[in-house]
């Protein structure tokens, strides 16, 4: 019996996806290469922009004529756009193939629900019961990183954003828990460990003990033995001298935040609430460059927010310009139902389209100056796995993040080595191992 998982979205789906992994390979089920030759499909879905969820919905049609030669192939979708209101009776109504629909919350039925679609029974639940991390034998599949959550859902409901309705409240999970999950991690040969949260910094606001995000930093960071910590995602709102220390302290901790400003512009920033102004970001950048020196930082920007004038818009490239990424993730805004910003009055298509190519070439321009900043000079990077884009090349980052392309024997992934970077084509970095420590 096999299984093919479909993942779309961010880390927290990736990481979801290994534990949905998990559970099947419990079930006996083993990974395929391909949908047609699976036993079970699971669509692990996202909604963050209309444009992704489109392509899902047309993915899942497809399984129509797959399911008709093979009646008893199990479907599942589940997440984000699932624990939307009314998806799972769309879904029901329009593809009436589909086996099991689960939220984001409650993949510990996922067993049952297969055993019942074997029995030819349908399963459709997106309650949210909050299972708890320990029950799943993730099977990770992104070695020699791991992700790790600490903490889930979101409190902040910026104006245009669906994930605190589909990712439900802010949940920390307990500080003793995540310890002994990294610390068997690092044993098990694990180099690098990315810690999960739509906001990091607010960790342990909502437990008992009273534990923070720098404190659990402190924790993590002194753990023996050569590894790399990272963290996503930083609220700029949120982020605290004492977490800019803790990097600063620990070799172990990455020199590497990832701080998405959304805007340049204060009156957008407002509006979309996100609790900061322009210059409030300026002075947290500055603040984190005082401390670390060599620090990447990147960011996600949106563009075409509701009301955002040309000078707005110019605002946003003027931060980009000033505030020096090492790179950005740059999005069209998308009209999520039930957001506040919805129902704001919206901004032509075309607009928003001439903005997105200028605010792409502008950080390009910038990231184009960072790369040529780094050839000559030699970093340390993680050997993470092949690139697929190029042949016989394995890649890794650097410590501030910047992906690396080199030549080195794939038996060697999990090492760190250092990398002399010859050249740069604007965001892609090329070099060659210099000297080799274990
Ligand atoms: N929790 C993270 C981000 C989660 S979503 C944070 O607060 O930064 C990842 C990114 O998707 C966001 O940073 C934002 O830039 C983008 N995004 C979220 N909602 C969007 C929407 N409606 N349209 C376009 N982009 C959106
Ligand atoms: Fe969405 Fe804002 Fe929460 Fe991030 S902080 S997940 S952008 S609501
Ligand atoms: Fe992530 Fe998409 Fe959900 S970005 S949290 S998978 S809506």
């Amino acid at each position: 019996m096999k299984y093919f998982i479909h993942t779309y979205g961010c880390q927290m789906n990736i990481h979801d996806s290994e534990k949905i992994a998990g559970i099947l390979e419990s079930m006996g089920y083993t990974v395929c290469d391909k949908a047609e030759d699976a036993d079970i499909i699971v669509f692990n879905t996202c909604c963050i922009r209309e444009t992704a969820e489109q392509k899902i919905y047309g993915h899942i049609g497809l399984v129509k004529k797959l399911k008709r030669e093979k009646p008893e192939l199990i479907t599942v979708v589940c997440g984000c756009m699932s624990q939307q209101e009314g998806v799972a009776a769309k879904i029901r109504e329009s593809y009436p193939f589909v086996d099991i629909v689960l939220g984001t919350g409650n993949l510990n039925l996922l067993q049952d629900a297969i055993v019942a679609a074997q029995k030819k029974r349908k399963f459709v639940d997106v309650n949210f019961m909050q299972y708890k991390e320990e029950d799943f034998l993730t099977s990770r599949t992104s070695y020699p990183n791991a992700w790790v959550n600490i903490n889930y859902g979101c409190n902040n409901f910026c104006t245009y954003c669906i994930v605190p309705y589909v990712r439900g409240r802010e949940r920390s999970r307990r500080s003793e828990d995540i310890i002994a999950e990294v610390r068997n991690l690092l044993s098990e040969g694990y180099k690098e460990i990315t810690l999960l949260g739509q906001n990091v910094n607010s960790y342990g606001h909502d437990l008992d003990s009273d534990i923070s995000f720098a404190q659990l930093l402190h924790k993590l960071g002194a753990m023996p033995g050569k590894f790399r910590l990272r963290f996503m995602t930083s609220h700029p709102k949120d982020l605290s001298q004492d977490v800019i220390d803790a990097i600063a302290e620990y070799p172990n901790i990455c020199d590497n935040i990832h701080l998405p400003v959304q805007s340049g512009s204060t009156e957008i920033l407002r509006k979309m609430n996100r609790h900061y102004t322009r210059d409030d970001y300026f002075a947290i950048v500055d603040k984190i460059r005082a401390k670390l020196p060599d620090v990447g930082i990147t960011t996600d920007i949106m563009v075409g927010f509701p009301g955002e004038t040309e000078q707005d818009f110019e605002d946003t490239l003027d931060l980009v310009r000033k505030v020096k990424f090492s790179s950005a993730f740059c999005f069209v805004y998308s009209r999520r139902k039930g957001t506040p910003a919805y129902s704001m009055e919206q901004i032509p298509y075309a607009v928003k389209k001439k903005r997105i190519t200028e605010l792409i070439a502008c950080q390009n321009e910038v990231t184009k100056q960072i790369s040529q900043y780094m050839v000559g000079k030699q970093y340390e990077v993680l050997v993470e796995g092949e690139n697929f884009h190029y042949k016989n090349t394995m890649c890794g980052r650097t410590e501030s993040g910047r992906l690396v392309n080199f030549q080195c024997d794939p038996s060697r992934i999990g090492e760190f080595v250092t990398v002399k970077i010859e050249r740069a084509s604007s965001a892609t970095l090329w070099g060659s191992i210099v000297t080799e420590e274990k």
